[in-house]
C-alpha cells in the first residue's frame, strides 16, 4: 500500500489564503458591496454532462402539504422531534446569523448577488427563509441547479427540514406550490408557457459559477424580465468570487457576502504522473483508510462508468483485507442514482467506521456532505466540447481548471483541518490547468437554445444580451443546422415544424426525429428510442465477472443486425411485455432504474405528442419506416465504410469509427446514421443504425446531393455483403 508517503509529502498551504476575498470571509462579517467595475475575477467551473435531458419533473413543496401535515404534528411527538433537531441545525450554518441582513436586502433591492462558499446553506436556506418572510404568499419561490441529481436532493433535505412531503409534478403548476427546485433547463423551458413567470415572486438561480449554458440564457432572459416586473425578485448565488461579474452584469446589483468557515487544507502531490487514476485513487482510499486519522473520503471521478468501476473494485479489496481493516462504507454519487441510495451519502458515519463517497463533479459545489476530511482529486472530468466547423460535439474526459482544483481541495477543510490528495504532479498542476474553465456557451452546440429563443421571438441573436457571447460561428451553425432540419424558413423564421419541435425537452435532433414520425406512423416506436437514447448509456449492465453472460443477453436484441435504435426499442417493448418486471431486467442484464427512467421519460413525451397532435401509431413490423423516421432526425450525422473499416462522415468528412459496444461493430454496414460522437482513444459513434444512402437525398434533399450518396462499390456488392474489413 505504501505508494504515496501521505504525512510528509505535498505543499503545505491553505488553497485559499491567497485569494483576498476570502479573508474578508474569514473575519466573519457579511458585507453588502455594490457592484464595481474590477473586472479582475473571473471563475467558470466545469459543465458535467450528466443528463442528456433536462428532466420534465420538478421537485415542488406545496403549501397545503404544509399546512396539514403542521396540524398533526402535536400528536406525532416522535416526528416533531426530529423536525425540531433539523431546526436546531440549521441554526448552525454559516448563512443563519446574516438571516435578518438577508431578507432585508432582498426587500431593498430587486436584484441580489449572493456569493457564500459551498455548505454555508444557500441552496436550503434561502428559499426557506423568503418563505417564512412571506414572499410565497405573492408567488412561488423557484431555485435553479444546474443538476438534476442536486434539485432533487436539494428538495428532499428541504422538504425535511420544513417537516412536508415532497410533491412531483410534470409540467403543470400547481396552484398550492410554495417552492420549486428545478433545473435551469427546465425554468428555461417554462418560459415557453409562460413568459413573464406570473407564477412567481422570487427566482433564484443558483450555482451561478457553473456557467452552464441554460444558467447564461437564463441571464439574458431574466435581466429583461425584470424590466416589466417590479415585484419580482432575482437572486443570483455563486460559491465563488466571480460575483463582481454578475453584478456588473445586473447593472452593478449590490453582492452580498456570507462569511465562510475554512480550515486550512494540506495539499499532497504524486511526484510523478499516474498512468491510470482510478487505480491510483483506490489505493489511495485503502492508504488513507489503514494509515490516517478518521475522518471520511471524497473521491472525483469523471462519471458514472468510473464510479461503478471504482466502487466494485474497493469492495472486492476490502472484502480481501476482511476483518484486517475497520468497516469502510462505500458511497457512489451521479446522476442516475435512486434517490434511496442518495440518500444514503448524507448519513452519518458509524464509529469506527470510515465512509468513502465516489462522486462526480456534482460535489464540487452542489452538493456538501459533511465529514469529509480527505478529498482525492485526480484532476480530471467530463466536459463537452463543440467544433463549430464540423458541427461535432464530443464528451470528454479533460484536465480540471485550476480554479477546479481549489474547490475541490476545499472540500476536505469544511469542519476541520483537511487533507488533499492530488493525483498529479505539482508540474502538471502549474503547466497543463487553466486557470479557469470556459462558459459551457463558448463550447457547444446551440442549437437546442436558438431554437428556444426563436420560439420566445427572439430573433435578433446576435445583437442578444449575453453575459459571455458565444462564438459567432457556433450561432450559425446552430441556424444552419435548424434550417436543415427544416425548423427555421430562409428568412430564418420558426416554421411549423420548428414550433412542433420546441414543444420536446430534448436535442432539435431528436425532436425532429419525434415530430417526422408523424409521417411514417411509428411514433409510438420512436418515442421509446428517444427515451432510451436520453437516458444515456445505462442501459446495459455489465459486470466485471459476468461480461460474457452480458455480452450475449445484449446480443440477443441485436438479432438480424437492426442497429442500436432498434434493439433498444426490443429492449424496452420486452420489457413492457413483461409487465416492467424488475427480475426481467436481472436477468437480462438491464438496468431497471434506467428502465424507470426511460419509462418516465417516455410517458411524458407520449403527452407532448397529445400537445402537438400527433397520434401515437404503431408500426413495429415495418423496421424501415422507424429507420426513416430516425434519419429524418439525425440525417447530418450519417457516415459511410471505408476500406479499412473506419468510416467517413458524409457531410463534413472526419474519420469516425463504430463503438465497440455497438451490435454493429462487427458488422460494418456501408452507410449507417449514428446518435453520437464520443471522443475516447479515437472518434467513435455510438448508437448507430443502418441506412439505406437514397434515403439521405429524400428525405433531405437540401442537405445531400446525388454526388454525396453514390456509391460505386455497392453496385458491384448487394447490400450486407460488403464487409470490408481488410
Ligand atoms: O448551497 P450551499 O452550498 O451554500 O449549502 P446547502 O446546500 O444549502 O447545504 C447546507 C447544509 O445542508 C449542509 O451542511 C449540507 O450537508 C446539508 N444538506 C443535507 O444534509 N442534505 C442535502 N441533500 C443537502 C444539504
Ligand atoms: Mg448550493
Amino acid at each position: 500500500l505504501q505508494r504515496y508517503n501521505l504525512d510528509s509529502a505535498g505543499d503545505k498551504m491553505n488553497p485559499f489564503a491567497e485569494q483576498e476575498a476570502w479573508e474578508e470571509h474569514q473575519m466573519g462579517k457579511a458585507s453588502l458591496k455594490y457592484g464595481s467595475k474590477n473586472k479582475n475575477q473571473s471563475n467558470d467551473y466545469e459543465y458535467v454532462f450528466e443528463d442528456k435531458i433536462d428532466f420534465i419533473r420538478d421537485s415542488v413543496i406545496d403549501g397545503e402539504n404544509l399546512d396539514e401535515l403542521h396540524s398533526e404534528l402535536p400528536d406525532k411527538s416522535k416526528e416533531k422531534s426530529a423536525l425540531e433537531m433539523l431546526q436546531e441545525e440549521r441554526k448552525t450554518l454559516p448563512i443563519y446569523p446574516y438571516r435578518d441582513e438577508l431578507l432585508q436586502a432582498v426587500n431593498e433591492y430587486q436584484v441580489l448577488v449572493i456569493v457564500g462558499e459551498t455548505g454555508s446553506g444557500k441552496t436550503t436556506q434561502i428559499p426557506q427563509y423568503l418563505h417564512e418572510a412571506g414572499y410565497t404568499k405573492q408567488g412561488k419561490v423557484g431555485c435553479t441547479q444546474p443538476r438534476r441529481v442536486a434539485a432533487m436532493s436539494v428538495a428532499a433535505r428541504v422538504s425535511q427540514e420544513m417537516g412536508v412531503k415532497l410533491g412531483h409534478e410534470a409540467h403543470c403548476t400547481s396552484e398550492k406550490t410554495i417552492l420549486k427546485y428545478m433545473t435551469d433547463g427546465m425554468l428555461l423551458r417554462e418560459i415557453l408557457s409562460e413568459p413573464n413567470l406570473e407564477s412567481y415572486s422570487v427566482l433564484m438561480v443558483d450555482e451561478a459559477h457553473e456557467r452552464t449554458l441554460s444558467t447564461d440564457i437564463l441571464f439574458g432572459l431574466l435581466k429583461d424580465l425584470i424590466k416589466f416586473r417590479s415585484d419580482l425578485k432575482l437572486l443570483i448565488s455563486s460559491a465563488t468570487l466571480d460575483a463582481e461579474k454578475f453584478s456588473d452584469y445586473f447593472g452593478s446589483a449590490p453582492i452580498f457576502k456570507i462569511p465562510g468557515r475554512r480550515y486550512p487544507v494540506e495539499i499532497h502531490y504524486t511526484k510523478a504522473p499516474e498512468a491510470d487514476y482510478i487505480d491510483a485513487a483506490i489505493v489511495t482510499v485503502l492508504q488513507i483508510h489503514v494509515t490516517q486519522s478518521p475522518g471520511d473520503i471524497l473521491v472525483f471521478l469523471t462519471g458514472q462508468e468510473e464510479i461503478e468501476t471504482a466502487d466494485e473494485i474497493l469492495k472486492h479489496r476490502t472484502r480481501g483485507l476482511g476483518s484486517k481493516i475497520a468497516e469502510l462504507i462505500i458511497c457512489p454519487i451521479y446522476a442516475n442514482l435512486p434517490t434511496e441510495l442518495q440518500a444514503k451519502i448524507f448519513e452519518p458515519t458509524p464509529e469506527g467506521a470510515r465512509k468513502v463517497v465516489l462522486a462526480t463533479n456534482i460535489a464540487e459545489t452542489s452538493l456538501t456532505i459533511d465529514g469529509i476530511k480527505y478529498v482525492i482529486d485526480p484532476g480530471f472530468s467530463k466536459v463537452k466540447s463543440y467544433n463549430p466547423r464540423t458541427g461535432m460535439e464530443s464528451l470528454l474526459v479533460h484536465p480540471i481548471s485550476k480554479a477546479s482544483a481549489m474547490q475541490r481541495a476545499g472540500r476536505s477543510g469544511r469542519t476541520g483541518p483537511g487533507k488533499c490528495f492530488r493525483l498529479y504532479t505539482l508540474h502538471n498542476y502549474h503547466k497543463d490547468m487553466d486557470d479557469n474553465t470556459v462558459p459551457e456557451i463558448q463550447r457547444t452546440n446551440l442549437a437546442n437554445v436558438v431554437l428556444i429563443l426563436k420560439s420566445l421571438g427572439i430573433d435578433d441573436l446576435v445583437n442578444f444580451d449575453f453575459i459571455d457571447p458565444p462564438p459567432e460561428e457556433a450561432l450559425l451553425k446552430a441556424l444552419e443546422l435548424l434550417f436543415a432540419l427544416s425548423a427555421l424558413n430562409k428568412l430564418g423564421e420558426l416554421t411549423k415544424v420548428g414550433r412542433r419541435m420546441a414543444e420536446f425537452p430534448l436535442d432539435p435532433m431528436l425532436s425532429k426525429m419525434i415530430v417526422a414520425s408523424d409521417k411514417d406512423k411509428c411514433s409510438d416506436e420512436i418515442i421509446t428510442i428517444a427515451a432510451m437514447l436520453s437516458v444515456g448509456n445505462s442501459i446495459f449492465y455489465r459486470p466485471k465477472d459476468k461480461q460474457v453472460h452480458a455480452d450475449n443477453a445484449r446480443m440477443n436484441f441485436h438479432l438480424g443486425n437492426v442497429g442500436d435504435h432498434i434493439a433498444l426499442l426490443r429492449v424496452y417493448n420486452s420489457w413492457r411485455e413483461c409487465n416492467y418486471s424488475t427480475q426481467w431486467c436481472y436477468e437480462n442484464y438491464i438496468q431497471v432504474r434506467s428502465m424507470k427512467r426511460a419509462r418516465d421519460i417516455r410517458d411524458q413525451l407520449e403527452g407532448l405528442l397529445e400537445r402537438v397532435e400527433i397520434e401515437v401509431t404503431s408500426n413495429l413490423n415495418d423496421l424501415d419506416a422507424i429507420k426513416k423516421a430516425i434519419t429524418s432526425g439525425f440525417f447530418p450525422h450519417s457516415a459511410k465504410l471505408q476500406k479499412n473499416g473506419s468510416y467517413w462522415t458524409v457531410k463534413h468528412p472526419q474519420r469516425v469509427h463504430i463503438h465497440p459496444s455497438s451490435g454493429l461493430a462487427q458488422v460494418l454496414p456501408r452507410w449507417v446514421v449514428y446518435h453520437e460522437l464520443v471522443l475516447t482513444t479515437k472518434e467513435y459513434m455510438r448508437q448507430v443504425t443502418e441506412l439505406k444512402p437514397e434515403w439521405l437525398v429524400e428525405i433531405a434533399p437540401h442537405y445531400y446531393q446525388l454526388k454525396d450518396v453514390e456509391d460505386p462499390i455497392s453496385k458491384k456488392m448487394p447490400r450486407g455483403a460488403g464487409r470490408a474489413k481488410e
